[in-house]
C-alpha cells in the first residue's frame, strides 16, 4: 500500500496524495477523479466536502504548525 500524505495548506484546505477512499456519513463513497483531493476546512466551500477555492475570498486564516520535537544527541 502507498503512503497517503495530507498536507495543511497555510489558510486552505487539506491536500491529499494518495489512493483513499472517501465517504459521506451513510458510508457512500464520493467520485474522485485523480490521486490528488483537497477538503475544505474553512466551511465556505459550496462544494463540501470538497475544497471550492472560497477560503481565498472568506478572510479564512489559519497558520498552525505541527510541534517541532527535539531530538537530543546522545
Ligand atoms: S478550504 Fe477551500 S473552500 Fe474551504
Amino acid at each position: 500500500m502507498d503512503e497517503v500524505i495530507i498536507k495543511v495548506r497555510e489558510s486552505g484546505p487539506y491536500l491529499i496524495r494518495g489512493k483513499v477512499t472517501l465517504t459521506d456519513v451513510d458510508g457512500n463513497p464520493y467520485t474522485v477523479d485523480g490521486a490528488n483531493i483537497a477538503l475544505c476546512r474553512c466551511g465556505g466551500s459550496q462544494n463540501k466536502p470538497f475544497c471550492d477555492g472560497t477560503h481565498r475570498e472568506n478572510g479564512f486564516a489559519a497558520t498552525e504548525r505541527a510541534a517541532v520535537v527535539e531530538q537530543s544527541v546522545p
